[in-house]
């Protein structure tokens, strides 16, 4: 019976049969065991000397790491192992023989893994992350269609710049500029206008001149937008979603986040409702905690979300910014007009800002103002502006990072192992 690493608990003391790549190997005189892979799982295949046939076992003996086998074993409950589960091999017929395979078992620098991330990918730290950044997907259309959202895909190549222009891919568009985009949300404004609430999910682009271990050149981000909706609304769905979204890891990755050594008692803790503070009160509570030099109407930079974030055990909503900070769409608080209802979610554990959100300006005479203000092309943005000439109303919505959630929720240090491929400032290959 043909089968995958992840099924064969459906075949307890059967014999199956899978394709799989030999992860890693040790053998003695009588017995050999081989760790097979086959993107499912990982499972360990014993192949005893005295069992099989001479031929199986020399090629137990000479198959190399990364050669491609079918495999053929009896499948066996094992408690000791991760899976649960160990084949007890009965033949092997090699595929593919890989000769001085890079990555070997021992530790090599994280620049070599990099070059080599088309085959890094396999590693089984590697593999668990990719099947994490699966769930969240999986988990995040499994959100917004039982909340009443559809999914729109707004375009990638753009005329105008949401999240302001100095971070732009320029590129030409026949005799136009166009650039890679930046962020959805102009467009999906649009969208809720036609179908009351929306996401996207997509690629964007920023030409950020940053090397951190939570910036990307290309990342991946979730975009919903919600009409009738105001700023309090908005930071309920992002709670539900961002709880619904680890407490679905918790459930459907076990294994996975068991491989990354994650804990997950942090992990469990993570439900909705999460705490608040406004930027007046994180500045107090910045310089009670010695961080002297910031002042109002300064950004937060790594070290001030962390110690902002080290005081609570869930994600934390930093809102109310100063409006000189944020990008020209964003709501004026209607008591004050030098902060914005906008919020910033922080994630535990040092993993910084994994949302950017805040109610759109929907008056028409201010977002003319601001658009003036902030110097912006006023015929790129005529279709936007005219969202607020036919039938404007409150409205919120949000962005999510995908790769530096994924970091944070598996427990990886750095948003490059987040992505198959990342786009950093110094690398496009492979
Ligand atoms: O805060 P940002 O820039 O917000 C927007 O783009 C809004 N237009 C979203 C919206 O309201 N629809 O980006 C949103 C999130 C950040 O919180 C962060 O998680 C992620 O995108 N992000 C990055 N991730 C990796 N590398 C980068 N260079 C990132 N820049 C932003
Ligand atoms: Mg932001």
């Amino acid at each position: 019976m043909k089968t995958t690493i992840s099924e064969v608990y459906k075949h307890a003391e059967k014999e199956v049969k899978i394709g799989a790549w030999i992860a890693n190997k040790r053998s003695s005189g009588k017995i050999a065991f081989l760790q097979f892979r086959d993107g499912s799982g990982f499972i360990q295949g014993v192949v005893v000397k005295a069992d099989v046939s001479e031929d199986v076992f020399q090629t137990a003996k000479t198959v190399t790491q990364e050669s491609s086998v079918y495999v053929t074993g009896v499948v066996q409950k094992d408690e000791r192992s991760p899976l649960g589960y160990e084949l007890l091999v009965t033949g092997i017929e090699v595929l593919h023989h890989a000769v001085d395979y890079p990555i070997t078992p021992k530790e090599h620098g994280t620049e070599f893994l990099m070059d080599n991330r088309h085959l890094w990918l396999r590693s089984r730290r590697q593999h668990a992350v990719m099947k994490i950044r699966n769930e969240i997907i999986r988990a995040t259309y499994e959100f917004f269609n039982e909340n009443g959202f559809s999914k729109v895909d707004p375009p990638i190549l753009t005329g105008s710049a949401p999240e302001g222009t100095s971070e732009l891919f320029a590129t030409k568009y026949f005799d136009e500029d166009a650039y890679l985009s930046q962020s959805g949300q102009l467009y999906m404004e649009a969208a809720a206008m036609a179908l009351g609430k929306v996401f996207s999910f997509g690629p964007t682009f920023r030409a950020e001149k940053s090397k951190t271990r939570r910036h990307l050149i290309e990342f991946w981000m979730i975009e919903p937008e919600m009409a009738f909706t105001e700023f309090d609304e908005n930071l309920e769905v992002q709670e539900q979603y961002v709880a619904y979204i680890v407490q679905a890891v918790l459930k459907n990755c076990k294994l996975e986040l068991k491989t990354l050594g994650r804990d997950t008692e942090k992990l469990e803790k993570i439900t909705a409702p999460f705490p608040r503070i406004t930027y007046d009160d994180a500045i107090v509570f910045l310089h009670e905690k010695g961080f002297d030099d910031i002042k109002w109407g300064d950004d937060f930079g790594a070290p001030h979300e962390t110690a902002i974030a080290e005081s609570y055990d869930k994600p934390v909503f930093i809102t109310h910014y100063p409006t000189s900070l944020k990008p020209f769409y964003m709501q004026p608080d209607p008591n004050r007009d030098d902060v914005v209802l906008c919020a910033d979610l922080i994630a535990p554990e040092g993993y910084g800002e994994i949302i950017g959100g805040s109610e759109r300006i929907h008056d028409f005479e201010l977002l003319k103002q601001r658009l003036e203000e902030h110097n912006l092309e006023m015929d790129a943005y005529k279709w936007y502006l005219e969202l607020r000439q036919y039938g404007s109303v409150p409205h919120s919505g949000f962005g999510l990072g995908l790769e530096r959630t994924v970091a944070w929720i598996s427990g990886v240090e750095h948003v490059r192992e987040s992505i198959p491929f990342p786009r950093l400032l110094n690398r496009l290959y492979p």
